[in-house]
């Protein structure tokens, strides 16, 4: 309402000027300039007549000092209706407070802003407050950038990087949309470890890599989006590699995130977490179909049974093989094959064992706990004793997709829990398909 009345009252006064003006005959640049304060005074707390220590007595179209992309004046002239003073001519050529309104905006990078103007800086939004201030919000955000400039600085095995798609997103955030496995409980956390035969001074190789010993059977990483669906994720990409490693290349399923996301909704919540014993009891005893038959659509907080309603199902055929009932969602696929698994087993949280299984059976599904640095993983440093581990946030992220981990050192717990499994593959199987 103040703002109102300002404006009108200069717009009254303004006309009135004009008429005095006409009385006195030609009018001089100075005269016809716009007047500086129609819209309040900005940089009101600047020192300008003050600094160049100038308030001219009478009229001096020269009394004058630069004043933002303009100049401004110290004279006596200039405190007329259309003013053209400095903004501290007032306080400190007259002693008196400014007649017109100060503008309290807030500048940033060099511009002015209003009262009430935002802007964002990484993960928080920032108010302009009539103090002329910037009220940022606090957030923890996903990309630090003074934790990248540190660890990649520092001396601690890996560098660090900006990732664009998690720039502006809450460290909140990331842990709500970004990960998604949630501990199983304790009955499953104790299950007993299944131990590798091993000898005592079984020597390991330095390097191994499980695509190299299995070409074409390992499937690339997955990219969870915005879903906090890696619960789903990495038992879909386990399975995948397994299947195909146990029927040695006769089937090579990339298996179906979106499948478990949608139907495997007991105790589970789709896109806002589940648990991975779930994902194997369900591959088990369900069975789910092929990314291609049935692909991941689901999208942040998009959880079942608010999220996409299960669009495959199946039913059994005899011995717990199973068989689809429903059609590809995809409607440009047409095998709607499903695939199982045997019940997963834990392994030993013994490096070399779970080095072993690697090597003799395939890929292995590990929980991890995640720090908020791990966001901003890109490389590890060149380690000796490092695993490579394949995530689901897409080949932007880290190497290709994929991370290295310090071996044997249960870094992150990542030891603690590791499980394998079986695909269910029959001789049928060995036969009839690819
Ligand atoms: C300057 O402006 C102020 C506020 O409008 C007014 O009170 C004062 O009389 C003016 N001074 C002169 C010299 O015109
Ligand atoms: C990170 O990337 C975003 C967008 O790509 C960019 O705006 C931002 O300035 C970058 N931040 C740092 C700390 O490098």
């Amino acid at each position: 309402l103040s703002k109102m009345k300002l404006l009108w009252t200069l717009l009254t006064l303004s006309l009135l000027a004009e008429e005095m003006l006409l009385v006195r005959g030609p009018r001089t640049r100075r005269e016809l300039a716009p007047g500086l304060h129609e819209r309040g005074i900005r940089d009101a707390g600047g020192s300008y007549c003050e600094r160049s220590d100038a308030c001219c007595p009478d009229r001096d179209d020269v009394c004058t000092v630069p004043y933002l992309d303009t100049i401004c004046y110290c004279d006596l002239f200039c405190n007329r209706t259309v003013s053209d003073c400095c903004p501290d001519f007032w306080e400190y050529c007259l002693g008196i407070p400014p007649p017109f309104a100060v503008h309290q905006g807030c500048v940033r990078g060099g511009n002015e802003y209003p009262v009430g103007a935002t802007h964002r800086e990484n993960c928080n939004l920032c108010t302009c407050t009539g103090s002329g201030q910037w009220d940022c919000e606090q957030h923890a955000c996903l990309i630090n950038g003074e934790m990248i400039y540190a660890i990649n600085r520092g001396n601690y095995g890996w560098r660090a990087s900006n990732y664009s798609h998690f720039w502006g997103m809450t460290l909140d955030e990331g842990i709500r949309y970004r990960l998604g496995t949630m501990k199983p409980p304790i009955t499953v956390m104790n299950m007993n470890e299944l131990h590798m035969s091993m000898d005592t001074n079984e020597v390991l190789p330095r390097y191994f890599s499980a695509a190299d010993k299995w070409p074409g059977m390992i499937h690339g990483p997955l990219d969870q989006g915005n879903c906090a669906g890696s619960w789903a994720f990495s038992t879909a990409a386990v399975a995948s590699d397994r299947i195909s490693i146990h029927s040695r290349g006769h089937m090579t399923p990339a298996l179906s995130p979106q499948n478990l996301l949608s139907c495997d909704t007991r105790n589970q919540r789709g896109c806002s977490g589940g648990r991975i014993d779930g994902a194997w009891w369900f591959l088990r005893r369900r069975g789910v179909v092929t990314d291609e038959c049935y692909p991941f659509t689901s999208q942040q907080q998009d959880s079942v049974p608010v999220g996409r309603p299960c669009m495959m199902h199946s039913r059994s055929t005899g011995r717990g093989k199973r068989q689809a009932t429903a059609h590809c969602p995809n409607p440009y696929t047409h095998s709607n094959e499903i695939y199982q698994s045997t019940p997963a087993y834990r392994l030993s949280s013994d490096e070399k064992e779970i080095m072993k299984e690697l090597m003799e059976n395939g890929p292995v599904q590990a929980i991890m706990e995640v720090h908020e640095d791990f966001f901003m993983y890109k490389r590890a440093a060149a380690f000796t004793t490092v695993c490579t581990a394949a995530n689901s946030w897409g080949k932007d992220w880290g190497e290709d997709g994929y991370f290295r981990i310090a071996r044997g050192t249960n870094e992150c717990e990542i030891e603690t829990f590791v499980v394998g499994v079986w695909g269910r593959v029959s001789m049928e199987d060995m036969h009839h398909r690819k």
